[in-house]
């Protein structure tokens, strides 16, 4: 009977699939497999392991390299959370050029009590007025299976698309709606109004891929980083922020200084957060780890 460790809340709706022929339980010592969200595995800390799957598409919590040293087969479940986080990308875009959020949390802080209340409520619309999407460049760094979506959500919402794609022979173009424009990465950030980045945390790769020399040419208001923290280089982004070039930096990675920054807007790593992602990405994992263990069949990894 092959043994799989689930790890840090993996949701429990695709451990059915592994049947009766598994033990699946969180306390297993020396697992044959892992099945992980986001902690941190050690691979070195396992003795016989034989893969570990990740329930979402990084894999920087889980040692690489040292799996690799061992053959051990790392897994992920590319695509099965871009749903998630391409809408959440589009929403919090939305929000934030409508001064959304802002807005909703200044009428709440309101006195009810104001003989003046309809007035004062009536002022926040010069207060809070906004832009539009329509018409707007949004520069889309990385055409994974994020990074299409999220084009494509932005071509139905009328606006330019100018996308960059590091590794072109292993993306998905193909689904891209025929009219995103394909560049290379200087003239993307020189072009949007908004950017987004969607490639994968590589040290040394995608380490600081926009970065003070090419943020420098940036003209737009906004940059969403829902990839990793460590993509953006900060002390640029940070310093556009304060002298008001950069009117808002939105990220799912808070950091204490991120945190405490007005002009920043910050969530809980909750792009993949949803039932149908996290179901998503726990039926593929399975199937993936079932695959290697019963016919050693590798996809994914
Ligand atoms: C991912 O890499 O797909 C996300 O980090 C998934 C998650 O939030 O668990």
């Amino acid at each position: 009977m092959a043994t799989i460790k689930t790890m840090n809340n993996i949701s429990k709706k695709g451990l059915g699939l592994f049947g009766p022929f598994y033990q699946v339980s969180d306390s297993i010592e020396n697992p044959d497999a892992i099945l992980v969200r986001s902690a941190q595995v050690d691979t070195d800390n396992f003795d016989g392991l034989l893969a570990v799957a990740r329930a979402g598409a990084g894999v920087n919590n889980i040692t690489i390299d040292k799996a690799s040293a061992k053959g051990i087969c790392v897994f992920n479940t590319p695509g099965a959370n871009a749903n998630a986080v391409a809408e959440l990308v589009m929403t919090v875009l939305g929000m934030a050029v409508r001064n959304a959020d802002k807005a909703a949390a200044w009428v709440k802080g309101l006195d009810v009590n104001d003989p003046d209340l309809a007035k004062t409520v009536e002022s926040g619309k010069k207060k809070f007025a906004g832009m539009e999407l329509a018409g707007k460049t949004l520069g889309v760094v990385g055409l994974g299976k994020i990074g299409v979506l999220v084009a494509n959500y932005a071509r139905w919402k009328n606006m330019r698309v100018i996308a960059y794609e590091p590794y072109p022979n292993a993306n998905n173009m193909h689904e891209l709606s025929n009219k995103v424009e394909i560049a290379d990465l200087d003239t993307v950030i020189a072009n949007s109004d908004f950017l987004t980045v969607h490639v994968p945390f590589i040290k040394g790769v995608t380490e600081n891929l926009l970065n003070r020399k090419n943020l420098a040419q940036f003209k737009g208001s906004y940059i969403m980083n829902f990839a990793r923290g460590g993509i953006v280089e900060m002390d640029p982004v940070n310093e556009m922020l304060a002298s008001g070039s950069l009117q808002g930096y939105l990220c799912d990675f808070p950091t204490a200084e991120l945190i405490k920054n007005d002009k920043v807007t910050c969530f809980p790593h909750l792009g993949a957060s949803t039932e149908e992602a996290e179901e998503n990405c726990a039926v593929m994992a399975v199937e993936e780890l079932k695959d290697y263990i019963e016919y050693g069949c590798v996809r994914n990894s």
